[in-house]
């Protein structure tokens, strides 16, 4: 028979498992708990301890230098190599800079380039259906954990031609005819070219680093569904004109993007422009 010293003994041994059993309780619940709050995302939930794939992502916004709205920042990476334009003309651009009566389309398309420059007057303002297509795509990227902003879509020939202008006095024309249409030749004033990146990641905004985010990637990857095609992609700036730009897109439709993404050309090969 047990004496009643060891019962009480063998009753006391049983705490030490149950406050262990209740902290262990607490901390899956907090795990679970912390990596639902961060939409399952495994990466942000990381993040408070530097654990995070995206390390780089995760600087906090306060540290960031606030951008104006709609200002296309100067590229970061100076030009290492000469650009080899096989556009005729000065970089592309045509001849004397004479500005169209009317715009061009072809096959339907509205075309803005350094070859086809819109009228000074051309001012439709942003675009509805891109906006409405965009808003769409946005919707779906939540579902994937990316929050997507569109920081600069319509620009004024006006506006345009004060950002060009700054753009040439920081770093010359050359360079920044290499980044920055002329008032005239933006797409941006065509109401139909979408700058897209991630809330609260505006360190990547109009920087090449965009296109190694995840958000980046999946834009890269899904937004022909939707109507819009990566407008100066890596390595094409003999035929577009202008260096990698993984955050400008443009909205051409439904119906064509899926065809220039699935063709893996830009606009100008596709359409011969
Ligand atoms: N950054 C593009 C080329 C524009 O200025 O329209
Ligand atoms: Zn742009």
């Amino acid at each position: 028979m047990q004496s009643r010293y060891s019962l009480l003994q063998k009753k006391k041994r049983k705490w030490p498992y149950i406050v262990s059993g209740s902290i262990l309780v607490v901390l899956i619940v907090g795990i679970v708990g912390w990596i639902w709050w961060n939409d399952w995302d495994i990466d942000k939930s990381m993040a408070p301890l530097g654990l995070s794939n995206n390390a780089e992502e995760s600087v906090p916004a306060e540290e960031v230098e606030e951008k104006p709205v709609e200002e296309e920042p100067v590229v970061e990476t100076p030009p290492e190599v000469e650009p080899e334009i096989d556009m005729s003309g000065a970089k592309g651009y045509v001849g004397n800079e004479t500005l169209p009566e009317e715009p061009t389309y072809v096959e339907g398309v509205l075309i803005v380039s350094k070859k086809y420059p819109l009228p000074s007057t051309f001012a439709p303002g942003e675009s509805k259906e891109a906006r409405a297509a965009f808003e769409e795509m946005a919707a779906e990227a939540t579902l994937s954990g990316y929050e997507l902003v569109a920081f600069s879509t319509y620009r004024s020939f006006d506006y345009q031609t004060t950002l060009y202008g700054k753009y040439m006095s920081n770093d010359g024309q050359e360079a920044a005819d290499r980044y920055s249409a002329r008032p005239g030749y933006s797409e941006h004033q065509s109401g139909l070219a979408f700058d897209i990146g991630e809330q609260h990641f505006e360190q990547h905004f109009a920087r090449e680093s965009f296109g190694e985010t995840e958000a980046g990637k999946w834009v890269a990857a899904n937004a022909h569904k939707y109507g819009f095609i990566m407008r100066y992609p890596n390595g094409k700036e003999k035929i577009t004109g202008y260096m990698y730009e993984p955050w400008h897109f443009r909205y051409v439709g439904k119906e064509l993007a899926p065809k220039v993404y699935e063709a893996g050309t830009t606009l100008e090969e596709y359409l011969n422009l």
